[in-house]
């Protein structure tokens, strides 16, 4: 991917412009030398032989020129002739240099070797673009192949632990170390439901992230989004003894979003400040304008995120804590399924923390429709 060479703006319309009027020039330009070094000559030859010998001076005049235009004119011929001989092969071996570099380059990708780059071809700006275009391809698909990779360490990963659990006291059961206590079963299930967590957060970020997600979009008040995502927890702050507050600004634009899509977000944001709080805690979910549109975000008074952790929390199986979290059934996909479906409705998610103990802000941007509405609260 060495790009030094400053790169040439002309085309291929211009390099073939070149060489047709170099032929033309060095045509006439053999035609003209021709013409001043013959003529003269053959005018003088035939004037003399006009005095001496027989035949009219017109006839001789006539001869005169019509020799030396036809010597001019076969000599002007084969110089264009040759001169587009060498200006079409030259141009036609770069072209097919260039052709034949990205052919091969093709023939790797296509083997399966994503980390081939095309140099500058050099061939003006039709083959650049190309090549251009073939780089990003390539560094796309290796980027994808690098992130098959890392999901499928990271599945393997994380099932791992479970299905050993499960083997490990399916086994003492069966060699009757261990008995079926409601505490065994306890296990068993939590075990399972991990596993049940995983298949379908796993599934829901594939979806999202492969952007085959279609959205469902309808306008909506952000009043309504708020008030769906708290009430579907306020059972479960309740028994956790978490105050659950909402606040929501008046005259807010009109979202036009997937309300089931922007609900599971609000969701998994409100799971995660509610299973990181404490009792006597306080989570605030609130809507207010924002630069683009409109700002929803979930704010807890618990245990916080240390600094270091906050830029990677968005991202698969990223766990802060990754002891506590885990034995929490947190699969650390929520985020990163929170990320990605509020990309594909153009908005931005964004995390904050005072640091440990002091609580988080999560928060979520959504741009306002283009042809805005208002609904006054
Ligand atoms: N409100 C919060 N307070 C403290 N830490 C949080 C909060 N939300 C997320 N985190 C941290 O970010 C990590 C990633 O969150 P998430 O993707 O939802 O995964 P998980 O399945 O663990 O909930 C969590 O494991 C946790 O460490
Ligand atoms: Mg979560």
């Amino acid at each position: 991917m060495t790009d030094v060479r400053p790169r040439s703006r002309t085309g291929i319309a211009a390099r073939l412009l070149v060489a047709m009027t170099l032929v033309l020039a060095v045509a006439a330009l053999a035609g003209w030398l021709v013409a001043s070094a013959l003529g003269p000559t053959l005018f003088h030859r035939h004037m003399l032989d006009a005095e001496r010998g027989p035949g009219g001076m017109m006839q001789h005049a006539e001869q005169a020129f019509a020799s030396a235009s036809a010597v001019t004119i076969a000599v002007a011929l084969a110089a264009a002739v040759l001169t587009a001989l060498v200006a079409s092969t030259l141009l036609a071996r770069r072209i097919g240099a260039s052709l034949g570099t990205l052919s091969a380059a093709a023939g790797q990708v296509a083997s399966g070797r994503f980390d081939v780059r095309l140099d500058d071809p050099g061939m003006g700006t039709e083959f650049d673009d190309l090549a251009d275009a073939f780089n990003a391809m390539a560094g796309r698909l290796d980027h994808d192949q690098e992130l098959r990779r890392r999901l499928m360490a990271d599945v393997a990963h994380e099932l791992r632990t479970p299905v050993a659990t499960i083997v490990a006291y399916v086994d003492a059961l069966e060699d009757g170390v261990q008995d079926l206590t409601p505490e065994a079963v306890e296990v068993l299930r939590a075990q399972t439901s991990r596993l049940t967590r995983l298949a379908t957060d796993l599934s829901a970020v594939t979806q999202v992230e492969s952007g085959t997600l279609v959205l469902d979009r309808r306008r909506v008040a952000p009043r309504l989004l708020v008030d769906t995502a708290v009430s579907a927890v306020r059972a479960r702050a309740d028994d956790a003894g978490i105050a659950l507050v909402r606040r929501v600004a008046t005259q807010l634009p009109v979202l036009e979003v997937d309300v089931d899509r922007i609900g599971q977000v609000l969701a998994n944001l409100l799971d995660n400040a509610i299973r990181h709080t404490p009792a006597g805690g306080t989570v605030t979910v609130s809507a207010e304008r924002s630069a683009a549109g409109v700002r929803l975000s979930v704010d807890d008074t618990g245990e916080g995120i240390d600094e270091e952790h906050l830029p990677y929390v968005f991202e698969r199986f990223y766990r802060a804590d990754t002891a506590r979290d885990r034995a929490h059934g947190g699969s650390g996909i929520g985020l990163a399924i929170a990320k990605a479906l509020v990309q594909a409705h153009g908005g931005s998610v964004s995390a904050r923390s005072a640091g440990p103990g002091r609580g988080s802000t999560f928060a979520v941007d959504l741009p306002a429709p283009a042809e805005p509405g208002f609904i006054g609260s």
